[in-house]
């Protein structure tokens, strides 16, 4: 089933949210979504975040740039709540440029974005390389370097994308912040990091940039200036932009990255990422009031996946040939967009998803991925836990509360039909229409979207989010 752009209400907006630990396939919603939209918005995260969007038959990956580029005349901005890797952008718009995306003349670029560079990476791969060294629990981080630019952030001390107008200016600041960053560094022992063997990294490589584990001025400098050139025309007053565009009648997308569980307040701490991933930073991470999200899809997938460390109660063995963890991650391919790392597989939990609607004021769910299901013979629901002798229905706050989590599961049948490419909800196997039901009743969020393979038309719409 498709939207048709007539069905929005003039100026009503939607925020869509992971409600897990991201990778629930909001990329391809907000796509779809952005039919019926004229604007869609990053406002938290950065590079960490990876969307793969399949049209017509072709796989894209995006980082930085809402996937609404890929619908000709939808306007995307990049909001202050957002890290920003000036390079990474670059390369994706010129990726998309090579596809005959237009994109320069709709893209909007925040100033007020802290940005990302390369000591930001370097401190945060040395940090994760000192713990493995001293066999302390790795965060398992992108490796982007998200924490150090969003604490240069908080402790008032980041270069934005506003300095790159004024180079003298950058450069002192880019100075100092350099000197802060190398003690760190020094500290950490960083000459001891063997940048290359990062995988994630040979993209990126920090060997241009750090010489006897010391971040350089000159070339972290003149790359940033080369940069500055080709941004200029994107940046802008986004917040001002945006609510012209709502003055205006449009109709706003707001795209969340990573996942309620990776949110720096509410998800599984420390084992989360730097920023706030929830609905409501939609309207601080890009300057809106808070009255202007009116409808929030929490995008969920049938199972649970996680990549990186920390607690994960419904966690499978997914290695094992044959074992329902080993059939999720194989059908489901489950691989991270942006690290390609295997990601960790496990049962539904609808304790978690609890804890996801509250913290986002969930108005309804989308499920993805349920297609991955298929031929399951039996499906475990996580409905609560016991924690400490005691049984609690809803996620506790934190790892440690988490770790001790024994997941209290409802057996319910699986179906041997397909429901992959299904797009009426009548057409869904009956087994996979009982587990619906029960996910709805057990978190107590109605199920809007049901998402049933990777292509845009794959969906079966039960409630239209912006009307
Ligand atoms: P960071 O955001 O790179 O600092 O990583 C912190 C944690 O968030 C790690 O467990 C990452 O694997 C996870 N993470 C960050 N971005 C994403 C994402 O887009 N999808 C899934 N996990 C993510």
């Amino acid at each position: 089933m498709t939207i048709s752009k007539s069905a929005a209400i003039p100026g009503r907006n939607v925020v869509v949210v992971g409600t897990q630990w991201g990778d629930e396939g909001k990329g391809k919603l907000v796509d779809w979504l952005t039919e019926s939209a004229q604007g869609v918005v990053r406002f938290q995260g950065g590079h960490n975040a990876g969307h793969t969007l399949v049209i017509n038959g072709v796989k894209t990956a995006l980082h930085l740039i809402p996937s609404g580029i890929m619908r000709p005349g939808v306007k995307c901005y990049v909001g202050n709540g957002v890290v920003l890797a000036v390079g990474k952008l670059l390369e994706e718009i010129g990726g998309l440029e090579a596809a005959r995306v237009e994109v320069r003349s709709r893209l909007r670029v925040s100033e007020a974005c802290p940005l990302i560079l390369p000591f930001h990476a370097a401190l945060d791969v040395a940090r994760e390389a000192a713990k493995e060294k001293a066999g302390t629990a790795k965060i398992g981080t992108t490796g982007r370097g998200i924490g150090p630019a969003y604490e240069d952030k908080v402790a008032r001390r980041a270069l934005r994308v506003q300095d790159l107008k004024y180079p003298e200016r950058f450069a002192a600041k880019l100075r100092e912040l350099l000197a802060y960053y190398n003690t760190q560094l020094r500290a950490l022992d960083a000459r001891q990091v063997d940048w290359s063997l990062v995988p994630w990294l040979r993209d990126q490589p920090l060997s241009a940039f750090v010489v006897d584990g010391q971040v350089q001025f000159d070339p972290v400098h003149e790359q940033a200036m080369r940069h500055a050139e080709q941004l200029r025309p994107m940046i802008a007053d986004v917040s001002r932009e945006l609510n012209d565009a709502h003055r205006a009648g449009a109709n706003l997308l707001f795209e969340g990255a990573q996942g309620t569980l990776l949110d720096i307040d509410h998800g599984t701490y420390p084992f989360v990422t730097s920023s706030n991933c929830v609905a409501g930073n939609a309207a601080a991470g890009s300057g809106v009031g808070p009255g202007l999200l009116h409808y929030v899809l929490g995008i969920t997938k049938a199972y649970c996946t996680r990549v990186g460390g920390g607690p994960f109660p419904t966690e499978l063995d997914w290695e094992t040939e044959g074992t329902p963890g080993w059939h999720m991650a194989t059908v489901g391919a489950e691989k991270g967009v942006t690290t390609g790392r295997a990601r960790r597989c496990g049962w539904f939990d609808a304790a978690l998803l609890k804890r996801s609607a509250q913290v986002n004021g969930l108005t309804g769910l989308c499920i993805t991925k349920l297609d991955v299901l298929d031929g399951l013979n039996e499906l475990q629901l996580c409905v609560g836990y016991e924690l400490d002798g005691e049984r609690v229905d809803i996620l506790p706050m934190g790892a440690d509360e988490i770790e001790r989590c024994q997941p209290i599961y409802e057996t319910l049948p699986g179906w041997s039909e397909t429901s992959a490419g299904v797009t009426r909800y009548e057409d869904l196997p009956h087994n996979a229409r009982r587990y619906l039901s029960r996910i709805e009743e057990v978190t107590g969020v109605p199920i809007h979207v049901i998402s049933t393979s990777p292509d845009r038309d794959h969906t079966i719409l039960l409630q239209h989010p912006f009307q």
